[in-house]
């Protein structure tokens, strides 16, 4: 009787354990993973946290104490943070010597002063240097891993094409002051041990850009960091703002070390300016997805990491081009199971363009910092926490996921009789994409079918017909389609209460004003395995009592 009662608790923190391993530090990479030192898979799911603007200070500690926000990323399911800093702050010894109070003097923000006083007493009278390393303490005393970004050279808002912080040799960019910095700061954490990756310059970008430039210097910015602090993963970053590494397909970076070495990439709606408000969904999809293997997806395939290490959209969800840009990225970023941060967790700046108190609309808390910016947003984003593949991951043999991006959810079948609906992607089932095209719960010849349009998708055991066929279509590919017996073509898609249904396609056309998000899913591959110890969970007290 005890037993019973025990075991499924035991049971249950496993499953819990599965998704969250815990880690064993340092990092490394074995192909395109992240791996711990017991060569399980670490997939980053980070949030950038500014600390390179005027005041050299992580932003939000004028709002609430900085264990709180510590406790705050956690308890959103992020296990790291992308902590930036500015060049100078370590480099020119004027800024150096500042103390935050100071800092925020220079730039005319007493009421922060105050408000950092009642939050943050013991970081007001710090160096700023010191303020930062406090800091990473708090996020490491958290479990927190964390980045350290170099975001800028002169502290301030990033980025523009114009603001001679953007390429090696601009006025504000001397590439031996940043080797300089990139070794103290690389030196300063050697040791710290949730500290595990440096990206060695944000965005670069501007008239002064070239390929010769990029790989003399990032070899160096490399192998310096590495000397330094030989832990931590270095990430390097690619040209016009991060969002190209083509170059990378003809020429690798030739460096001393191995197993450390990370790519990284931007990816955002406005990369594009208003593409994907003034196109067709599927098509620029398609297209701007398809650029993104081009510009960086590409290394996953040669053995290399990529760190999706910015993306975001304005979480009030009115931005058009933010929304649908972010429903097919998630399809990518699902798909490729990348390592990303999100921008941003800062809910507001103390001073960002000249303007104090900013809301960042980016932000992933509000612009008070008491909580989530939009709660709704935060379950969608969850869905890419955990991994679903990689080493250490794959306990159970591959299987296939049906996700829905504009959700964050995935099909499931709560029983045979049921309709099938959009739930958890943690313990959803286990489905086979068949070569005939079929998707069929794992292990069983009962697949979905269609049975007409604006009726409910149905499980069936009879699979060869055209109706239990499941194309990818559309320029997006995240059409799901099927051939009904009378010959027209459905779409997989979602009604008003989550239930999986199919539709006529929708967008198909070059029409600009249709959505088809509801109608996007994407058949991923994962070896996660809830649902084997789901199972067990509901079985185990039953075959105890026999
Ligand atoms: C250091 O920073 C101060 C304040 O921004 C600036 O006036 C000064 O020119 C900087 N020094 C160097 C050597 O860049
Ligand atoms: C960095 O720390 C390691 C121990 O983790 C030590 O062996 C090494 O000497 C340190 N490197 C530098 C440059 O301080
Ligand atoms: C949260 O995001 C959703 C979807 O984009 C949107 O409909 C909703 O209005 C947002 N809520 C808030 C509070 O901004
Ligand atoms: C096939 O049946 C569906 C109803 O499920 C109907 O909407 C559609 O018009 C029919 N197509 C043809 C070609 O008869
Ligand atoms: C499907 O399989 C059944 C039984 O094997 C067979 O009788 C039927 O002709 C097949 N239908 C098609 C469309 O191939
Ligand atoms: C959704 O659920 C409600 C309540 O269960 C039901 O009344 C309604 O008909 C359902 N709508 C659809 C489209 O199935």
């Amino acid at each position: 009787m005890r037993l019973s009662l025990l075991l499924p608790f035991v049971l249950l923190s496993l499953n819990f354990l599965s998704l969250w391993p815990s880690m064993a530090l340092p990092l490394s990479t074995n192909s395109r993973w992240i791996v711990d030192e017991n060569g399980r898979r670490v997939k980053l799911a980070c949030m950038s946290w500014a600390s390179h603007l005027e005041v050299m200070l992580a932003e939000g500690l004028n709002r609430k104490p900085l264990d709180t926000i510590s406790k705050k990323i956690v308890s959103m399911g992020f296990n790291c943070v992308r902590l930036t800093w500015p060049l100078f702050m370590v480099t020119n010894d004027s800024l150096a010597s500042l103390t935050v109070r100071q800092s925020f003097l220079n730039n005319g923000l007493t009421e922060s002063i105050a408000a950092i006083q009642v939050n943050n007493p013991s970081l007001i009278d710090l160096p700023l240097i010191q303020a930062y390393q406090a800091v990473v303490s708090s996020l490491s005393n958290n479990n927190v891993m964390v980045i350290l970004d170099n975001h800028i050279s002169k502290p301030g808002w990033c980025c523009s094409n114009s603001d001679n912080n953007g390429f090696f040799g601009d006025k504000y960019f001397d590439p031996n002051l940043w080797l300089t910095g990139l070794t103290r700061i690389a030196t300063m954490f050697n040791g710290s041990s949730y500290v595990v990756g440096m990206s060695l310059r944000n965005e670069l970008r501007g008239p002064k850009q070239n390929l010769n430039d990029w790989y003399k210097y990032m070899q160096k910015g490399a192998e310096a960091v590495h000397a330094a602090n030989p832990n931590i993963l270095v990430i390097l970053s690619g040209l016009n703002f991060d969002t190209e590494l083509s170059f990378l397909s003809n020429k690798q970076v030739q460096l001393t070390f191995t197993e450390k070495l990370v790519f990284e990439l931007h990816w955002y709606a406005f990369s594009d300016g208003q593409a994907w408000a003034e196109g067709n969904p599927n098509q620029v999809c398609g297209s701007l997805g398809g650029n993104f293997k081009r510009r960086g997806g590409f290394l996953l395939e040669q053995g290399f990491p990529l760190f999706l290490s910015e993306f975001g959209v304005d979480e009030r969800g009115t931005n058009v081009n933010d929304n649908r840009f972010l429903n097919c990225m998630f399809g990518v970023a699902a798909d490729l199971d990348l390592d990303w941060s999100l921008w941003a967790l800062q809910g507001s700046y103390y001073l960002r363009e000249g303007v104090k108190g900013m809301d960042e609309t980016y932000g992933i808390l509000g612009w008070d910092w008491c909580g989530p910016r939009n709660s709704s947003f935060l379950e969608r984003i969850s869905a890419l926490q955990s991994p679903f593949q990689g080493p250490g991951v794959s306990e159970v043999a591959q299987y296939n996921m049906v996700f829905h991006p504009s959700t964050g959810l995935c099909m499931v079948r709560k029983s045979l009789f049921e309709p099938l609906q959009l739930g958890s992607c943690v313990g959803s089932d286990h489905w086979t994409y068949t070569p005939q095209k079929t998707l069929n719960l794992k292990g069983t010849f009962i697949c979905l079918q269609a049975d007409g349009s604006g009726k409910a998708a149905k499980l069936g055991i009879i699979c060869n017909d055209s109706s239990s066929k499941w194309e990818p279509m559309s320029d997006s590919k995240m059409h799901l389609s099927s051939t009904l017996a009378n010959g027209s073509t459905v779409c997989l898609d979602v009604d008003m209460n989550n239930s999986i249904i199919t539709g006529p396609c929708k967008c198909l056309s070059r029409d600009q004003s249709c959505d088809p998000a509801n109608q996007w899913f994407k058949i991923i591959n994962s070896t996660r395995d809830e649902v084997t110890r789901e199972l067990s969970l509901k079985t185990f007290p039953l075959v105890l009592s026999t």
